[in-house]
């Protein structure tokens, strides 16, 4: 998978690429990127790549030509990639369109600043338009990271254990069980036994339990939309059950 980030800003991106799981990913091969400066396409003496709005108004709004120019030059090698324009007007990003990108060969994402980028390029030179959330940035460059950065764990080989992505939370439609690590008392707080088990289907199970007791109590609205395995809805009404009896025995110990 390639990424060509056409920015104001590329230096923002330096450290996101230098480090942790993204520095891997790219010294693997797994993933490629690039950060290209709008401004680098500016043919004027000051090389402008924003300008008041037609209409007036606050603010500036970036330049169509460079823009345009950009977009023209890095398609030249990527005929194929989609174009996304960051914007909180963009469809909502989440885990199920991070899969789908991860399944893309190349994208290239815009990042607006200021007021906004020029309609026409919104128009004519993207594919779509994409919003981690609704909120305003300052400008698509965070946006960006955090799309790369979810994309690229869905990519095989870029996290370490092949299955840590599988059982993420969003992944079945439950939240992800919590993890323990040494000491086995931190504080008073014991991990839960049978982690220590070595039991590995009671260890499964109890997972399984975990992420359907988070899910239930933290984003009930996952279990009313996503399709629960058998064995999930049968815990849940095993829960139902142990909850009822336990109605039961408060209603008669409050009559007696
Ligand atoms: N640019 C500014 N705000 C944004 C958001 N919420 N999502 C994507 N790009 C943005």
């Amino acid at each position: 998978m390639h990424f060509t980030v056409i920015t104001l800003f590329p230096e923002i991106f330096t450290s996101f690429w230098e480090n942790s799981i993204i520095r891997r990913a790219l010294e693997e091969g797994h993933i490629s990127a690039s950060a290209v400066n709008i401004r680098d396409f500016a043919k004027d003496r000051h090389r402008t790549t924003d300008d008041r709005p037609y209409g007036g108004g606050c603010g500036m709004v970036i330049k169509p030509e460079p823009l345009a120019a950009a977009i023209r030059s890095v398609k030249e090698n990527a005929p194929d990639a989609k174009t996304i324009l960051m914007t909180p007007q963009g469809r909502k990003f989440d885990q199920s369109v991070a899969r789908e990108m991860a399944g893309e060969k190349e994208i290239i994402f815009i990042c607006g600043r200021y007021e906004g980028i020029d309609e026409r390029i919104c128009r004519n030179f993207t594919d779509g338009e994409l919003s981690i959330g609704d909120y305003v940035l300052t400008g698509g460059e965070p946006a960006v990271m955090v799309v790369i950065d979810a994309v690229s764990r869905l990519i095989p080989g870029v996290l370490g254990c092949e299955n840590s992505a599988e059982n993420d939370s969003f992944s079945r439609g439950l939240l992800e069980h919590g993890h323990f690590t040494r000491p086995g008392i931190f504080e008073g707080e014991s991990v839960p036994e049978v982690l220590l088990s070595g039991n590995h289907q009671q260890i499964e199970r109890w997972r399984l339990e975990d992420s359907l007791i988070r899910t239930f109590l933290k984003r009930p609205d996952l279990l009313k939309t996503g399709k629960l395995h058998r064995e999930e809805v049968r815990i849940l009404k095993k829960w139902q059950d142990d909850i009822a009896k336990l109605i039961a025995f408060q209603e008669r110990e409050a009559q007696s």
